[in-house]
């Protein structure tokens, strides 16, 4: 467990930092696993400097960054909209992305992540959180079951032209 990591909710001028960390951790985590034009595609819509500045610009958007030093270790998107029909809550939030820098992995980093996007769902007065995770991403689907989600289902996602199956997993707040 690192110690010196702090949290915080990110700021515009954060897009540089976190459009370099998403696609450190995306490249280094999923590459080989799709079209080397796909990986870069996804890659370009997700974790572009220009679509991460809009996003934080969005009410309905929160990133959340974990710092060491000037460094950064990781970070958690949450996002509030729509909800996958197999969520049965209402007002549930997205935790849209999770990535801490492979230097930084199995350091605790992504548990106090997680805590702090618990925490700002909870002050957002979230149901729950629910995600979706790759099917054969074993280490990450062991991550989230750890932490007390539970599998809904599976779920559909396109990247870029191929179809990958995901798990639906639900955290409710209350327990149920
Ligand atoms: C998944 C991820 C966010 C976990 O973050 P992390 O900081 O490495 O995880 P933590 O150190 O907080 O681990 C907490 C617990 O999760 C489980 N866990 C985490 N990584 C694991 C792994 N690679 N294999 C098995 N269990 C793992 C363990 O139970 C761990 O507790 P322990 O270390 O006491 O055994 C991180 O590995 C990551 O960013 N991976 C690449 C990107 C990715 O796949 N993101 C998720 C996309 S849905």
């Amino acid at each position: 467990m690192i110690t010196a990591i702090s949290i915080r909710a990110a700021v515009p001028s954060d897009a540089p930092r976190l459009s370099a960390l998403g696609r450190e951790v995306f490249i280094d985590t999923y590459s080989g696993t799709a079209s080397a034009h796909d990986i870069q595609r996804h890659v370009d819509d997700y974790f572009g400097e220009s679509t991460i500045s809009y996003d934080l610009g969005q009410a309905s958007v929160q990133y959340l960054l974990a710092i060491d030093d000037e460094s950064c270790a990781g970070l958690v998107k949450l996002r509030e909209g729509d909800t996958p029909t197999l969520v049965s809550a209402a007002n549930a939030i997205e935790v849209q992305q999770l990535y801490v820098s492979t230097d930084f992995q199995r350091m605790g980093i992504g548990r106090r992540l997680m805590d702090s996007a618990v925490a700002t769902a909870q002050e957002r007065g979230s149901a729950g959180i629910w995600l979706s995770v790759w099917t054969e991403a074993d280490w990450a689907t062991k991550f989230y079951l750890d932490y007390g989600f539970i599998s809904l289902g599976e779920i559909p996602f396109m990247l870029g032209d191929t179809e990958y199956v995901d798990y639906l997993m639900w955290l409710p707040f209350d327990g149920s």
